[in-house]
């Protein structure tokens, strides 16, 4: 339900005089029986910023144009609202209340009683609510969200973007994140685990507790034990339990064989179990080298990252679990082995899928400070994660221009203060920034290892005056384009999809890679950025309303810069051909043909006639100018003097048909997973129509919802919430969500316009029993 920013009549009468706080439990719309018959039914995750319409004001540019912020009060303000029961026997438990994330400045209420708040948008929070809750009856949670101050200068949602957990506990239990697991390499291939965990007594009686551990390997197979010796545990007291396991060979963790293990933390007292967890973590050994970059298990690794932010189409912030792994499977199909979580720490689902997936990970904390609230999220980042085989480093801010350019030098004095309490948290890794400048002063003087954003006329310097400092390129590229489009035009927002446009500060792909993917010494860099993100239009504005620095757009279709990426990144052959052959109108005009390949030549040929072989430049491409008739352009890929790979390009007839395509034709009925649809147009032959840019409506039936579509045109203010979108250079995408019953869904897509005659498409998606994780 929406409140408001500033008129407490339509915010639940909250704020309506200044003692709202001044009585503990009197907060009736928190009380069971409230009356919420006009609020809206919706699941969790949620983001309502996307739901909102566009609105043209320039100080909402860098947002994405949403009505958020203290001079919109009716849209920046959502009620959530949630009755459940507590059983019988959970007496004697300890309960607790928490949030992945919530966008932002919430305010929590149980049974009454105001519990607590938090603001920032990024970092976990809970709450003990205990002794706020009915036991054997219906209890209600309430949280206030206010939107109207941003945390960055990003699109970031608005609401409980992230999971919301009901944790439920002994009263003698583990420590929240306390649990640790530090593999340590001995001198032959077994290695040393050091594991930590911190015991909580909040029980009436002191406990005599022990402490075990149990080893898995990824099959389950118990291939270690250890434990602790005993300790008592005072009435609200803590201990620190530690043992030492050993696994001999072990399977190591990397990009290409992300090998996990867990370990099952147990806690007993006189032989009774009474609190354990599971903690995944992995083998593996990092090393920056000042002289050779980075190693991971010894061998030298370059980083080929991206920088991300953690919005989609059709679904802004509120990234159901499986479209995480979606968008990093999309990444590591061009070879990217690393993403920066830009600028803010990450939802757990992502860090689990890049360990689960074999994806490396610059994890950022989103406020350089070193004030209690900056050391609390820091804190709260580096325990959440710290057993992550994916992080291989963390860094403590972004671009901090007051702090970097220290007259008053205390930028140092916080950073210092940063990485010391990383090092103290986690001894295993090292921890930068991403700094935008020439990193001779300030902050970076108290880093590890230092991290470049841009300014490449600086690393090489800084290199030879620092020869003892590992360097990389936290933040490169920033080149802009637009999917499926070969024009640069300011009247239209767009920007060709060649290598070649790119802010002022800024880099082309070819620039960046061929500077940090030729120097030995640097350890590689972080690509600004591979998804497309809401805000930031740069170097546009109004109507655009997302940005254009993505290698894939905001549905995850790659642009043409991805197999740049993709040849020099991997070592699959790949001949790229572009731009698309329908030029209707432009018979006799001199097109651009480029191609993005790793083979050694590349012939191009226009209706069979040869227009020249070129080699390749190594970290380059080839480009020809070509007359443009209708036809077909061919490129024709040569290794070591063979045909490796042919591609071409042809004119196609108008679009006939629509066409659905499903990333997965089989998803789990849980009510959370999502078949990502790919919808395109094709002609009477069958061939998809590159240009189609027609409305599609979608009728979603069965055990399924669509939550979400879009096309990855940063001009195209149509509804993400709607049924409807137009394709954009031929795609767009439909995300659609199971039910928890098991079935099938249906999904037709059409065209519903008079003077348009389209065949539509259908597709089922089955969806499969599996156990459902407890929820409310
Ligand atoms: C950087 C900044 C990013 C993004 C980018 C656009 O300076 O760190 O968040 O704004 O510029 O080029």
């Amino acid at each position: 339900m929406f409140g408001h920013g500033t008129d407490p009549a339509r915010d639940l009468g909250f704020g309506k005089s200044q003692d709202d706080f001044a009585k503990t439990g009197d907060f009736n719309f928190a009380k069971v029986g409230f009356d919420d018959g006009k609020w809206r039914a919706l699941n969790l995750p949620h983001d309502w910023a996307v739901e909102l319409p566009f609105v043209r004001d320039e100080a909402l540019q860098s947002h994405g144009y949403k009505p958020l912020g203290r001079r919109y009060p009716e849209t920046s303000v959502g009620w959530y609202r949630k009755e459940f029961e507590i059983p019988a026997s959970d007496a004697g438990c300890r309960v607790n209340l928490e949030f992945d994330g919530a966008f932002r400045d919430v305010l929590v209420f149980v049974n009454g009683c105001f519990i607590g708040r938090n603001d920032n948008g990024y970092a976990p929070f809970r709450f003990d609510i205990t002794d706020f809750l009915y036991i054997g009856a219906k209890n209600c949670i309430v949280a206030r969200v206010d939107a109207s101050f941003g945390d960055g200068w990003f699109y970031e949602g608005a609401g409980i973007y992230r999971h919301v957990w009901l944790t439920k506990t002994d009263a003698l239990h583990l420590g929240r994140w306390e649990s640790t697991v530090r593999p340590m390499a001995t001198d032959g291939k077994a290695v040393n685990l050091q594991l930590a965990t911190v015991v909580v007594n909040e029980g009436k009686n002191f406990a005599t507790a022990a402490v075990s551990w149990r080893i898995l390997d990824a099959a389950g197979k118990t291939v270690a034990t250890a434990s602790a010796p005993v300790q008592t545990v005072n009435v609200d007291g803590q201990a620190r339990f530690e043992a030492l396991a050993q696994l001999s060979d072990p399977a190591l963790w990397s990009v290409d064989e992300p090998n996990l293990y867990s370990a099952i933390v147990k806690v007993e007292t006189n032989g009774k179990p009474r609190d354990a967890e599971r903690v995944s973590f992995g083998v593996r050994f990092l090393r920056f080298e000042a002289d050779h970059g980075f190693f991971l298990n010894e061998k030298p690794l370059k980083i080929q990252g991206t920088c991300n932010h953690q919005d989609h189409a059709g679904v802004g912030a509120a990234v159901p679990d499986r479209l995480q792994a979606f968008r990093i499977g999309v990444l590591q199909q061009m070879g990217c082995n690393a993403v920066r979580t830009s600028h803010n720490m990450p939802t757990p689902e992502l860090v689990a899928a890049c360990d689960r997936m074999g994806m490396m990970m610059m994890c950022e904390t989103r406020q350089m400070s070193s004030s209690p609230e900056g050391l609390a999220q820091l804190e709260t980042m580096i325990k959440r994660y710290r057993n992550s085989p994916s992080i291989i480093l963390w860094s403590i801010g972004n671009e901090e221009w007051q702090l970097q350019n220290d007259e008053a030098e205390e930028g140092a004095k916080i950073a210092a203060t940063m990485v010391r309490r990383c090092h103290e948290l986690d001894p295993t890794r090292v921890v930068s920034a991403a700094v935008n400048g020439d990193n001779s002063k300030g902050v970076s003087e108290a880093l590890d290892i230092i991290g470049f954003n841009y300014n490449l006329k600086f690393p090489d310097d800084y290199h030879k005056q620092h020869p003892t400092r590992a360097v990389f390129g936290s933040e490169t590229a920033s080149t802009v384009s637009t999917r499926g489009v070969y024009q640069t035009d300011p009247l239209r927002n767009t920007l060709s999809a060649y290598d070649e446009n790119h802010p002022e500060w800024a880099e082309l792909a070819e620039e960046w890679w061929s500077f940090y993917g030729t120097r030995e010494w640097l350890a590689g860099g972080f690509a600004w950025t591979g998804f497309d993100y809401r805000g930031e239009p740069t170097p546009y504005g109004w109507p655009s309303i997302n940005s254009n620095f993505g290698i894939v757009d905001m549905c995850g279709f790659p642009k043409d810069n991805f197999f740049y990426y993709k040849a020099w990144w991997t070592k699959q052959p790949v001949l790229h051909l572009f731009p698309h052959w329908n030029w209707e109108g432009r018979e006799g005009d001199e097109i651009p043909v480029w191609v993005h390949s790793n083979l050694d030549e590349v012939e191009l040929l226009l209706n069979g006639k040869s227009l020249g072989r070129q080699k390749v430049p190594r970290l380059g491409h080839v480009d020809w100018k070509v007359r443009y008739e209708p036809g077909t352009i061919t490129a024709h890929g040569w290794k070591d003097g063979k045909l490796a790979l042919t591609e071409e390009r042809t004119t196609t007839g108008p679009a006939v048909a629509l066409k659905i395509a499903a990333e997965r034709t089989e998803i789990d009925a849980d009510g959370e997973d999502v078949a990502i649809l790919t919808v395109s147009a094709v002609d009477s032959q069958g061939r998809a129509v590159p240009t189609a840019d027609v409305p599609v409506d979608f009728k979603v039936t069965g055990e399924g919802a669509l939550i979400g579509v879009g096309n990855g045109d940063p001009n195209c203010q149509e509804s993400d919430k709607e049924p409807r979108r137009s394709l954009f250079s031929g795609l767009a995408q439909a995300i659609v969500q199971s039910t928890k019953i098991a079935g099938t869904i249906e999904i037709v897509a059409e065209v519903n316009v008079r003077h348009i005659s389209m065949e539509p498409a259908k597709i089922v998606i089955t969806t499969k029993q599996v156990p459902l994780r407890p929820s409310a």
